[in-house]
């Protein structure tokens, strides 16, 4: 199971528009994937035909009682979209009160990444959608993920923002036993105005070692899929956003490869060298 989390602490920046393309794509590879929404306004719930309002069971469990949740109560979370291949664990608005209650709880940054070793043998890819707030909530998607996807609407208040994350991604380099990947992908880019042009050139300076080189366009469709509650790959396959989401997952994919295989090597060098 490999697990990315899609977060920035800047609101309506594509998040969870990202979070569902790549989901989409990943399945259409033949991958078995989860999405999570860590968000109590449920974006990403309501994406799929459910009412976050009307349901009991949700991420909130994740958070209750002492310890971490047993596999079965975790699966019993996850419910089906109309994507085959693409499974859900919805919110609830009870998650709001796991944000405002449990920020600063010790081992409640951890609930997350525990839960998801729990099922790590039922999924191949998780993708955590975060809330546009630092909080518990997002602390526990950067500790669960392999990888962060961070999507940055290119306009200069979102420029600022970005500030406001690195920050936030320093801070948790700091705690985590791994380091972390993160990639940030700049999203409904208009070559057309000034503001994005001007914008994507700011980040391809002072972002140049973790900025995804191309970009996500402005796509009406994506928003026609949302209303239909589709994935955008089913809903328009060759359109220009999924075009660039797909490049964005290949490219996401090659580098894991790389890793991966960067471990293998690695590791076969190091058995040599000790046998
Ligand atoms: N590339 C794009 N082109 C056009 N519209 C887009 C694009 N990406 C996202 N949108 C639209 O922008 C709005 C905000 O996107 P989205 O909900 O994905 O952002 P978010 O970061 O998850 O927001 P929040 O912080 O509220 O959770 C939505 O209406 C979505 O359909
Ligand atoms: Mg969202």
């Amino acid at each position: 199971m490999r697990v990315w989390a899609i977060a920035n602490q800047k609101g309506g920046v594509g998040k969870t528009t990202s979070t569902v393309s790549l989901a989409g794509l990943l399945t259409e590879q033949g991958h078995k994937v989860l999405v999570v929404d860590l968000d109590p306004h449920g974006s990403l719930t309501s994406y799929f035909g459910y009412d976050p309002d009307s349901l009991t069971s949700s991420t909130y469990q994740l958070f209750q009682g002492d310890d971490v949740v047993s596999k079965d109560a975790i699966l019993a979370l996850v419910v089906d979209t109309a994507v085959p291949g693409l499974s859900l664990i919805p919110t609830s608005p009870a998650l709001a009160t796991v944000e405002r209650q449990m920020t600063g709880k010790d081992g409640m940054g951890l609930r997350v990444g525990k839960a998801m070793s729990v099922i790590e043998a039922e999924f191949d890819y998780v993708l955590l959608d975060c809330p546009p707030v630092l909080g518990v909530l997002m602390i526990n998607a950067l500790a669960a993920c392999e990888r962060l996807l961070v999507p940055v609407q290119t306009e200069f208040l979102a420029l600022k923002g970005l500030e406001r994350m690195t920050r936030t991604m320093q801070m948790i380099q700091k705690a985590r036993p791994q380091p972390l990947t993160f990639t940030i992908v700049a999203t409904m880019f208009d070559r057309r105005t000034q503001a994005s042009v001007s914008s994507l050139n700011v980040l391809r300076k002072q972002y140049a070692d973790n900025l995804w080189r191309t970009t996500i366009p402005v796509d009406t469709k994506l928003r026609d899929a949302s209303r239909l509650g589709k994935v955008p790959s089913q809903h328009d396959p060759e359109g220009r956003a999924v075009r660039a989401y797909r490049q964005l997952m290949n490219y996401i994919l090659a580098e894991d490869k790389q890793v991966e295989d960067d471990q293998k090597d690695a590791k076969q060098a190091s058995e040599q060298l000790t046998a």
